[in-house]
């Protein structure tokens, strides 16, 4: 077998990436007023099922800007998962508000029921929604995460926010693709249940322009204000008379057309990563110790990457040695993110019964997942898994 190396999750760019960046270069409009922004703006809309869509440079700027479209003011708190990439934690810090951190359930998502029982215990009513009792502070918001392309448990998210007046961000910036499938939002993608939604196309997502984000909201007024605040703020484009404070955040033409030509090959790398996902699970059932993280049967998942779960009693070997293992073999794996409550900056915020996040932080190890992985990169994945 080759020892080439074997990737997390690369790019697959074997649509027409070159054609529509060639002719965006041709046609000289390469920067954020090209064509191509507003046609990639329209694609993602129309496949979300979205009023609109406004491109920007990346996720996390997709989430500073649904932040500000939530209302969410300095001193206010946001509810977010400690189990995540820290971008939404931090971009609740850039509009000056503190995380609030919470528990994940069996899927690696927020724990609904965790958050209901939070909301119970150390939360009350107040005029404008609900105030945290511990320090006074209004809870504005809750960012929901649609881990590794799973979806969050949205039904049961959506109903306790109405009833506590929160609004509701999802970070689907690993989920472009997946879907409810059952329940009040069936059919809905992942960002369109919410108030706002965003998504991601950094290089190592399921589609990718190099770098680049999303905002989609079911209201068409949110997506106008989301576009002004994305380009500056701009009142008058003749005399550059602003408002507000506005932000550069707008995604360029070149990467639009990238995007572009990414999202027209996404049904098909969802085919795939599916199709892996369904092999790992049977492959891995002969493996004692080892089991591939399930998905939730309220929703299709897009699989963007599947997380293998270790019980190192039983299989002989824990999260980090294996991890070596499949260095050695020049195989990318990848360890869970560090849990948001015990990073630096958040140490001192309000972390509420985390319980279950440390559990699957020890156990879980990320397994190549791209849509381009070939047998021989699978087989040599599995050949590292038996060889214990
Ligand atoms: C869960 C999550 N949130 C936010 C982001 C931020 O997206 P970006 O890298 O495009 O800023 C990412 C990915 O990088 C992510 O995985």
């Amino acid at each position: 077998m080759s020892d080439t190396p074997v990737y997390l999750s690369y790019p697959c760019l074997k649509g027409r990436e070159i054609d529509y960046v060639t002719e965006c270069l041709k046609s000289e409009w390469v920067s954020t007023s090209g064509a191509y922004v507003t046609r990639f703006e329209q694609a993602i809309a129309d496949y979300v099922g979205a009023p609109g869509a406004v491109a920007c440079v990346n996720g996390t700027a997709a989430l500073h800007i649904c932040l500000l479209l939530a209302g969410v003011k300095a001193g206010d708190e946001v509810l977010v998962p400690t189990l995540t990439f820290i971008a939404a934690v931090n971009a609740v810090r850039y509009v000056n508000a503190e995380p609030v951190f919470m528990d994940c359930d069996d899927y690696l998502n927020l724990d609904v029921a965790k958050v209901e029982q939070f909301l119970a215990e150390e939360c009350g009513p107040a005029a404008q929604g609900v105030i945290h009792k511990r320090t006074g502070r209004p809870i504005r918001a809750v960012i929901a995460v649609h881990v590794f392309g799973s979806l969050c448990e949205l039904d049961r998210l959506m109903a306790v926010a109405e009833r506590h007046r929160l609004v509701v961000i999802e970070d689907a910036t690993e989920a472009l693709g997946s879907r409810m499938r059952r329940g009040a939002w069936a059919g809905r993608h992942a960002g369109m249940v919410g108030d706002f939604g965003c998504y991601s196309f950094n290089g190592n997502k399921i589609i990718t322009c190099g770098g680049g984000g999303m905002i989609v909201a079911r209201s068409a007024q949110a997506l106008a204000r989301a576009k002004y605040l994305t380009t500056q703020a701009k009142d008058d484009p003749l005399h550059y008379v602003h408002h507000e404070v506005g932000y550069n955040y707008r995604l360029t033409a070149l990467q639009a057309a990238m995007g572009l030509a990414q999202l027209e090959q996404l049904p098909g790398f969802i085919q795939r990563k599916r199709a892996q996902y369904l092999e790992y699970k049977a492959r891995l059932a002969a493996i004692p110790g080892l089991r591939l993280l399930d998905v939730p049967d309220y929703g299709e998942s897009n699989h963007w990457l599947h997380s293998l779960v270790i019980e190192e009693a039983r299989y002989g070997l824990g999260r980090d040695l294996l991890r070596q293992k499949f260095a050695a073999a020049r195989i990318e794996t990848r360890p869970i993110w560090t849990l948001n409550h015990t990073q630096r900056p958040y140490r001192h915020n309000r972390a509420y019964r985390i319980e279950k996040a440390p559990f699957y932080f020890d156990r879980v190890l990320n397994i190549p997942s791209s849509a381009g992985l070939t047998d021989e990169e699978f087989e040599r994945v599995m050949e590292v898994l038996r060889r214990r």
